[in-house]
């Protein structure tokens, strides 16, 4: 893909940080994930391609923007066609509260190649380039976690292991500890936690646990794009209404629901992008802030086709004000 558009798609998914921001801390995480997807929609529709949401803010009956299916851009004859996978607002509770580490999210990639996954939960595993190849889904986390230890040339008590806090995580986390290893809990936002795991001075090592299945594609053209390391598999059991979308996804989903989802059923390209801008201020991205007149975001890209990690610090003039550093 064009470095172009991935620049343009940057400006998408800062748009949709900048209107989410304004609900920073103010508790209503409707408004703020309204807000961040009507920017984003918005300024998806002023880029010249073919977009196509693939994975959005739910199915065409339930979700008035960006849902399942939609497509976005100018479209004009010739124009690039494009799968979009986006969370507007990764971590709504996070911006309404003012907690850290809300973003807004986008993977883009050639058409056909992002998976329609179903919108249930997904067990994942994260974690960085020197740990690819060598951790497992379906492994214990005590393997896991000496793997990674092992691959980052560190003792298991300094390993930081990321998991969301849930109940249904008493087990693991348990487990986790058991191993000696540190355990940070994060209240939501799956989608940092597991990107974190590949981006140094985050201190987070490893990502695991359950989330959204949608989330989890957006963590894998991330961590495909930059080497690391990620595998999922379903869990519609987790899910009160597991059994009908499980029903539905056999239909729809194109995969083997039942195994071990790995980067290249996720993301069957090597020409994916993954963009995040913070909307909170987090370890591994600032939030939106204001300095007089100017609003700055700061904004990570994961390019698989140039092989890059790019952090993008954009300033922006206000209507009134001038630059401020
Ligand atoms: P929202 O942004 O939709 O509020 O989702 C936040 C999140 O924490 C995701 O990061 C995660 O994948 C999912 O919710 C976990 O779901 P649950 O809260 O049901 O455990």
């Amino acid at each position: 893909m064009r470095t172009s558009l991935i620049m343009q798609v940057l400006g998408v998914a800062e748009a949709a940080a900048i209107a989410a921001a304004e609900y920073n801390g103010r508790g209503d995480k409707v408004a703020a994930d309204q807000a961040a997807t009507e920017a984003m929609r918005r300024a998806f529709n002023d880029i010249d391609f073919a977009g196509r949401i693939v994975i959005g803010e739910g199915e065409r009956d339930q979700a008035p923007m960006l849902y399942i299916g939609e497509e976005v851009g100018q479209g004009g004859v010739g124009s690039e066609k494009i799968d979009i996978a986006v969370d507007p607002l990764e971590g709504t509770n996070l911006c309404a509260y003012n907690r850290p580490n809300a973003l807004t999210t986008i993977a883009i990639a050639p058409k056909g190649s992002l998976l329609f996954a179903p919108d249930t939960y997904m067990w994942k595993i994260a974690a960085g380039p020197a740990s690819a190849g060598r951790v497992h889904i379906d492994a214990p986390p005590a393997q896991n976690v000496a793997a990674v230890a092992d691959n980052l040339g560190k003792p298991i008590s300094e390993v930081n292991v990321c998991i969301l806090l849930r109940k249904r995580h008493e087990e693991l986390i348990a487990a986790v500890r058991a191993t000696g290893a540190r355990v940070r809990l994060i209240d939501d936002g799956d989608v940092f936690g597991a990107i974190a795991s590949a981006v140094p001075n985050t201190g987070i090592d490893l990502y695991l646990g359950s989330g959204g299945a949608p989330e989890g594609v957006l963590a894998a053209a991330g961590l495909k794009a930059i080497g690391g390391t990620f595998m999922g598999r379903l869990a519609f059991d987790l899910d009160p209404d597991g059994a009908a979308k499980r029903e539905r996804a056999l239909k729809t989903a194109g995969i083997d629901l039942d195994a071990p989802l790995t980067m290249d059923t996720l993301v069957r390209t090597d020409d994916a992008a993954f963009i995040a801008c913070g909307v909170t201020d987090g370890e591994m991205l600032a939030g939106v802030s204001k300095q007089g007149g100017s609003l700055t975001t700061t904004s990570i890209i994961m390019d698989a086709a140039d092989k890059t990690v790019r952090f993008i610090k954009t300033i922006r003039r206000g209507q009134t004000g001038s630059i401020q550093f």
